[in-house]
């Protein structure tokens, strides 16, 4: 395999925080960049922090990005969040298809794939949420499933499209639940996606970043990012600790 791709880190907030936790977070994480040498970092904070955020990311190399968007344009929408409106922020990133979305909002391939594909025309770089759940691991249906979510983003975007896009494998039974997918168990679905991908373009399967989720921390990170298809992570709780976060970034 050529060189590895760079890794990026994101810290998904969920619904977490306050306007002063928000606060210590990121001045918190500023403070200990320099521990942080090649890894590219993101924050995506709940929409109604990002203001604060960003205005505080300014001048840093940490990017911002959300954790949802509508696939509609901005209109008679209640309770949405365009694509154009995050990109006013200063968002590079944008969270689609989360499997918290999927579960509790009943987010379908296709709304994801509707998504993925707004954000991008809005110049936001998706970051593409896939994963299984304990059931269908355990039924020998974990590459179906994944094979599914990402072939409804291919089908509708096309393959070159993930050239501005990341990939994040987070199987469901390892969110929040502090079981990590093992560095072998992880590696083998990150190389069965990047080989889905080469199907259609190999130059492109090369160059997307997959970056891993699931109760990533401070101690099993590095392993994890050591992986060759393992391109960085999409981190949750140990996102919202100073310490955690950094000692995660650090060990890209
Ligand atoms: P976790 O969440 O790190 O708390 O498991 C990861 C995610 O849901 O993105």
């Amino acid at each position: 395999m050529s060189q590895k791709r760079r890794i990026l880190v994101a810290g998904n907030w969920k619904m977490n925080g306050s306007k002063e936790s928000a606060k210590s977070l990121i001045e918190g994480i500023k403070a200990g960049l320099d521990r942080v040498k090649t890894t590219e970092m993101a924050i995506c904070p709940p929409f109604i922090y990002i203001p604060t955020v960003a205005a505080m990311l300014e001048g840093t190399t940490i990017a911002l990005g959300a954790q949802n968007l509508a696939k509609e344009d901005p209109g008679a929408f209640t309770g949405e969040v365009a694509a154009p409106m995050l990109k006013d922020f200063g968002c590079t990133y944008v969270i689609v298809g989360h499997s918290e979305r999927r579960a509790y909002y009943g987010e379908t391939d296709a709304l994801v794939a509707q998504k993925f594909v707004r954000a991008q025309q809005e110049g936001l770089v998706p970051i593409v949420c896939v994963g299984e759940l304990l059931e269908e691991r355990e039924a020998g249906k974990m590459e179906q499933v994944v094979a599914r979510q990402i072939d409804a983003v291919l089908s509708a975007a096309g393959a070159s499209a993930l050239e501005n896009a990341v990939i994040a494998y987070e199987p469901v039974w390892a969110i929040g639940t502090g079981k990590t997918a093992t560095p072998d168990q992880a590696q083998e679905v990150h190389a069965f996606i990047r080989a889905r991908i080469a199907d259609k373009d190999a130059g492109i399967a090369e160059k997307v970043r997959i970056q891993y989720g699931g109760s990533v921390n401070a101690g099993n990170a590095a392993e994890l990012f050591a992986m060759p298809d393992i391109d960085g992570g999409l981190i949750g709780g140990a996102a919202l600790k100073i310490e955690d976060f950094l000692t995660i970034c650090a060990a890209g």
